[in-house]
C-alpha cells in the first residue's frame, strides 16, 4: 500500500541511493523533477541563441570552429535532459509546447543579449562557470537519469568555461581598446550570472522540499558563494575588475563577502520583461512551426514502416 511505498522511497532517499524511472515516487517528487529538468533543458536550447548569432561573424576559422562546437554541445545537453524528463512520463513535444506558451521557465540569463563578440568569451567564463557550480552537485541528485546526464554535461561545460577564459585572456593581451571591451562585457554579465542561482534562500519557495528529496544538494546562496569564491581569483588572473566594490576576503568565513544582485530586476526578467524574452520565445516558436513538415514526414514514414 501507499504508506509502504512511501517508506521504501524515503529509505532510498535516506541512503543516498537513486530513484529510477520504474520506481514508485510521490507525485510531488515527479512534478518537481519535471519542472526542474524541463527548465534546465529549455535553458540549454534557448541558450544557443545569444551566442549563436556570432557564429557567422566569428573573427577566425579557429574561433568559429570552437563556437560552433560549443553551440552544438548545448543542443546535445538539451536533448539528454529532455530524454531524462521523458522517463517521468511527459513527452518532449509537450515540453516544447509548455516552453513556447510560457507555462515553463528557462534561465533568466538567456534573456540578456550578446552585444559583441567578446560576450562569447564572457558567457563562457561567467555563465558556463555558474552552470558548472550549479551542475556539479547535481551529478549526485537523487533521480538516476538526471544525475547521469549531468556527468557528461559537466565535462562539456568545463570545456566551454575554459574556451571563454582563453578568449578573454587573448583579448586582455591585445590593445587598450580590446581590454576595455572585455571590462565592459564583464560589467554587463556579472550580476545576471549571479542571478542564475535563483532567489536568496529565504525567498526560494522550492529549496527546502527539493533538498529534503535530494533533488538539490545545495541551496541557491551556497552555490552563489561558491561561484564568487571561484571567480575572484580568475578575475585577478585575467586583470579585469568585477563590478562590485564590496567584494572583500572574509578571513573568518574563509570566503569572499559580496553585494546583492538587484532582485527586482531578476523577478522582472523571470516574469517575461527582460531585454530579449520576446525575441527568444518568438525565435523558438518559429523554429518549431518551421519544423512541422519534418515531424509530419517522420510520422508518415514511421506509419508506412509498420504497415509493411
Ligand atoms: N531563471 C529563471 N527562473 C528562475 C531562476 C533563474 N535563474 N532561478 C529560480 N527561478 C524560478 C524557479 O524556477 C522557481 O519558479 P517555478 O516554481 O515557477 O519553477 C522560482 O524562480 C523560485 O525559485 P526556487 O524556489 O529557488 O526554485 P528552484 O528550487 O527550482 O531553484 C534553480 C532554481 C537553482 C535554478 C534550480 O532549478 C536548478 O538548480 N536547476 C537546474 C540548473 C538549471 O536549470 N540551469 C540552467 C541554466 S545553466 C545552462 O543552461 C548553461
Amino acid at each position: 500500500d501507499e504508506a509502504e511505498l512511501l517508506a521504501g522511497f524515503e529509505a532510498t532517499i535516506g541512503h543516498n541511493d537513486r530513484i529510477e524511472p520504474r520506481d514508485w515516487m510521490p507525485e510531488g517528487y515527479r512534478k518537481t523533477l519535471i519542472r526542474q529538468i524541463a527548465q534546465h533543458a529549455h535553458s540549454e536550447i534557448i541558450g544557443m541563441q545569444p551566442e549563436g548569432t556570432w557564429v557567422t561573424r566569428a573573427p577566425s576559422l579557429r574561433r568559429k570552429a570552437i563556437l560552433l562546437a560549443k553551440v552544438q554541445d548545448e543542443a546535445g545537453h538539451g536533448l539528454y535532459l529532455y530524454s531524462a524528463c521523458e522517463t517521468l512520463g511527459v513527452s518532449r513535444d509537450e515540453l516544447t509546447r509548455r516552453l513556447i506558451d510560457g507555462s515553463q521557465k528557462y534561465s533568466s540569463i538567456f534573456n540578456y543579449p550578446a552585444l559583441s563578440y567578446v560576450d562569447v568569451g564572457t558567457i563562457g567564463w561567467l555563465v558556463d562557470g555558474a552552470a558548472i557550480c550549479n551542475q556539479v552537485p547535481l551529478c549526485r541528485t537523487s533521480y538516476g537519469p538526471y544525475g547521469r546526464s549531468m556527468i557528461r554535461i559537466c565535462k562539456e561545460e568545463s570545456f566551454h568555461q575554459r574556451q571563454g577564459f582563453e578568449l578573454l585572456a587573448t583579448m586582455m593581451r591585445g590593445t587598450d581598446e580590446q581590454r576595455a571591451m572585455v571590462q565592459e562585457s564583464v560589467n554587463r554579465f556579472w550580476w545576471p550570472a549571479l542571478m542564475m542561482f535563483g532567489p536568496p534562500d529565504d525567498d526560494s519557495p522550492n529549496s527546502a522540499q527539493s533538498m529534503a528529496w535530494g533533488i538539490k544538494r545545495n541551496t541557491n546562496d551556497e552555490l552563489r558563494q561558491r561561484m564568487v569564491d571561484m571567480t575572484v581569483p580568475q578575475a585577478d588572473a585575467l586583470g579585469v575588475t568585477l563590478p562590485d566594490p564590496s567584494i572583500t576576503w572574509n578571513d573568518e568565513r574563509g570566503s569572499y563577502d559580496f553585494g546583492a544582485p538587484d532582485w527586482e530586476e531578476f523577478w522582472d526578467v523571470v516574469q517575461g520583461n527582460g531585454p530579449c524574452n520576446k525575441q527568444r520565445i518568438d525565435h523558438r516558436k518559429k523554429a518549431y512551426d518551421d519544423g512541422v513538415w519534418v515531424r509530419e514526414a517522420a510520422m508518415a514514414f514511421a506509419a508506412k514502416g509498420t504497415e509493411q
